[in-house]
């Protein structure tokens, strides 16, 4: 797929041959399953801060069968071999792509293809969101416990032995409380208040993915707020995202401490963190530890199909492009 314009009814199929130069140095990989999210809608209306020009292809994460490899590859990766991957760039909706073999991690064979592909871009920054707080112990708050980084966040938090609080809509309540101890309305004008009567004074941490200024009330003296995204109305989330990037930036050292989590940006520049990440969370999942979404896998040929079909999929749906009907 190739967004050539910024409307989603412009997003084409383009059949596009890989140069000589990237295909001696990467390896290639056949797409079988790539997830779409929020993040792939922003990007295909032209909301994207870090994809501002027309001409690419969407996608961070992919799951996939090695078809080469360069000379230099890693003893654990073989042609045949299914593999799973975060880009650092978008690129993942395609039937074949090029990429660093430093990105490819083994998918187990325990794991169904679609539920695999479920897990890398939305679990990754859900645990380095959480390693991003910075606490060990105590209740933390997660925006959005009931949509797809939100519900792994909230239950990889309950694994480390957090009170995990979530907010949520009525809709996706019943999701959200599945993983966590307690469920706040965010329509609520005073579910701020209530969270803090509810912890005494404030939770040691919070995963937020709105920018909105007002969560910073709910963190206890000493406590941090991690940025996973900066919300925004539709046609204004690349100033919305560069203006709170900016803010967070600065509050580094402010009370609360914020800190953003950008998962392209640690895949790009800490690989073997990003590698050990998804190979554990591979295995969580395939003990039962933390729960996927239900999987709805979708030909990657009815792109705009798939892209309109968000906004009506079920809170714990997560939607699963796959090439092999074409
Ligand atoms: N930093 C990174 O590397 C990274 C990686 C992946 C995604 N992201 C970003 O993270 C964000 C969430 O992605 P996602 O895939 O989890 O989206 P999602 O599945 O749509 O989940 C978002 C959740 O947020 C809730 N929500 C909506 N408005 C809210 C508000 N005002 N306050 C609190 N919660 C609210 C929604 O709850 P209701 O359904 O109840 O309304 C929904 O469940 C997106 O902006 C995405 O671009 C960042």
């Amino acid at each position: 797929m190739r967004v050539e314009g910024f409307d989603p009814m412009q997003t084409t199929v383009v059949r596009e041959r890989l140069s000589r130069r990237r295909q001696s140095r990467h390896a290639l990989v056949h797409v079988t399953h790539a997830s779409m999210g929020v993040t792939d809608a922003m990007a295909v209306r032209g909301d994207y801060l870090l994809h501002p020009i027309r001409g690419f292809t969407p996608g961070y994460d992919f799951v996939g069968v090695i078809e080469r490899l360069p000379a230099d590859t890693p003893p654990d990766l073989h042609v045949g071999q299914r593999v799973a991957g975060i880009l650092p760039r978008m690129g993942a909706h395609a039937s074949l792509i090029s990429v660093a073999p430093s990105l490819l991690v083994p998918v187990p064979d325990f794991l169904d293809d679609a539920i695999a592909a479920t897990v890398p871009l939305d679990a990754v920054t859900a645990l380095f969101a959480l390693d991003a707080l910075a606490v060990e112990s105590g209740t933390i708050l997660v925006q959005g416990a009931g949509g797809a980084v939100g519900a792994w966040a909230s239950q990889l938090a309950t694994t480390r032995g957090f009170t995990a609080y979530g907010t949520a809509s009525p809709r996706s309540h019943d999701h959200a409380a599945r993983f966590t101890a307690s469920v706040f309305d965010y329509n609520d004008a005073t579910w701020i208040d209530r969270i803090l009567e509810a912890t005494d004074g404030g939770v040691v941490g919070a995963i937020d993915h709105t920018g909105s200024r007002s969560v910073r009330r709910t963190i206890r003296p000493g406590g941090r707020l991690v940025r996973t995204a900066f919300g925004g109305t539709p046609g204004r989330g690349r100033s919305s995202t560069a203006a709170g990037f900016a803010t967070s930036a600065l509050r580094r050292y402010a009370q609360p401490h914020e800190r953003i989590c950008s998962v392209p940006i640690i895949v790009a520049t800490q690989r073997p963190r990003y590698r050990r990440a998804l190979s554990g969370l591979f295995t969580a999942v395939g003990k039962g530890t933390l729960l996927p979404p239900q999987p709805r896998v979708t030909p990657l040929a009815a792109y705009t199909d798939a892209l309109a079909s968000m906004v009506g999929a079920a809170p714990g749906e997560k939607i699963i492009l796959t090439t092999s009907e074409e």
